[in-house]
């Protein structure tokens, strides 16, 4: 995956700005909120996928403009592809985030996703190793559907069925047959619930080996990583399991076993780094996964995904941020920072990112 050249028209603080970044590290530093994670999030959109940053697609169109546009030129599956899209406001002909790929109209945005891949670190992310067990369902969650388009359809059908039999059991003694609705609902969820679990438990096996040597290499062996996912049920026992919950559930008015009640942990040289967790070895947990994340994908796919790296060194010793920067040269990545000495020593391409435009420094 390679992108040769972006342009970002009306969208966030950027009235208009093209640059065509380097083959491997592209650094794009300025001072703070100039558009740097701006730039990023903008080179993000170009997956399907909506911002890193939450909220609404609208917060993404420049203050007073009608909609956004982002159009690049990259290169993936062996050959040269251009995407175009557009963010039109609420009232607008084409509201939402919408995408025009090769010059034919694919309709919404997500319709594209697995044609440009990225994997994105954004400090929030830190939260993944002392948040809660929901943020990290959700890495996985997030990865796995990027990975295998089947896996959404069955995460929508245990997230719906779930509503349902939660809220039959705050109306249980109102509703009639409420007992063999229930048992229904149990199916349902132990069907779509058995393959959830069993997909990430097999994705974490792999993501856990390929994170444990990224782990080691940047701590320069001092500290090991390990990660365990925590099922709620033995495989092929979620039905059976439920069953046996009932009286519980009816107590507890909602579901208390299956896939959305269980976690991942992480030991850091087998302490709970979410208990002891430093904030250099926070980030470096993160960094760990998301570089385990993209290996994984270049695993499945044949294509290294393209790496957006927010504001990426702060709270890392020296040696850590050798390592990364590094790394850093091997594939396509995009940095942010306040502070561009550290990546002097690399030779990568420097953009000044100042009042949304973009020049090369
Ligand atoms: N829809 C919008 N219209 C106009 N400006 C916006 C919009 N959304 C965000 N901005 C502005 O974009 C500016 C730059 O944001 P950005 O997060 O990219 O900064 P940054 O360069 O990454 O800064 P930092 O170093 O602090 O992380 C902010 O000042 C913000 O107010
Ligand atoms: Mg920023």
């Amino acid at each position: 995956m390679r992108l040769d050249r972006i342009s970002v028209t009306d969208y966030r603080n950027i009235a208009g700005a093209s640059f065509a970044p380097g083959r491997q590290l592209t650094v794009l530093w300025g001072e703070n909120g100039q558009g740097k994670t701006n730039l990023l999030e903008s080179i993000w959109l170009l997956t399907g996928g909506k911002s890193f940053r939450g909220g609404k697609d609208e917060e993404l169109i420049r203050r007073g403009a009608p909609f956004g546009v982002v159009q690049a030129a990259f290169h993936a599956q062996d050959r040269d592809q251009e995407l175009r899209l557009t963010i039109g406001g609420k009232d607008s002909p084409r509201p939402g985030r919408r995408a025009v790929l090769n010059g034919s109209d694919r309709g919404r945005a997500a319709s594209i996703a697995g044609t440009f891949t990225a994997v994105v670190f954004y400090p929030e992310h830190l939260r993944l190793v002392k948040g809660s067990p929901e943020g990290r369902r959700k890495f996985l969650d997030v990865a796995l559907c990027q990975l295998y388009p089947g896996y959404l359809a069955v995460l929508r059908r245990y997230t719906r069925t779930l509503t349902q039999k939660n809220a039959l059991l705050k109306q249980y003694e109102k509703t009639p047959d409420a007992g063999a609705m229930l048992d229904i609902f149990n199916q349902g969820l132990a069907k779509a619930g058995e393959e959830l679990t069993l997909r990430r438990m097999e994705y974490l096996d792999q993501l856990k080996e390929l994170a444990a040597a990224n782990y080691r290499d940047l701590s320069r062996g001092r500290e090991s990583l390990a990660m365990e996912y925590l099922p709620s049920f033995r495989p092929g026992e979620l039905y059976r399991k439920l069953t046996a919950l009932r009286s519980a559930e009816l107590g507890a008015r909602c579901s208390l076993a299956g896939p959305h009640r269980e976690d991942v942990e992480f030991l850091l040289s087998g302490q709970s780094a979410r208990t002891y967790a430093s904030q250099g070895q926070q980030r470096s947990v993160v960094l760990a996964l998301k570089l385990a994340e993209a290996a994984m994908a270049a695993q499945v796919t044949g294509e290294h995904p393209v790496m957006l790296l927010d504001d990426v060194l702060s709270e890392l010793d020296e040696g850590r941020q050798s390592y990364l920067l590094t790394r850093m040269e091997e594939k396509q990545t995009f940095v942010t920072t306040c502070d561009p000495s550290a990546f002097s020593r690399t030779n990568g391409a420097l953009f000044l990112v100042e009042e949304g435009q973009i020049k090369e420094a």
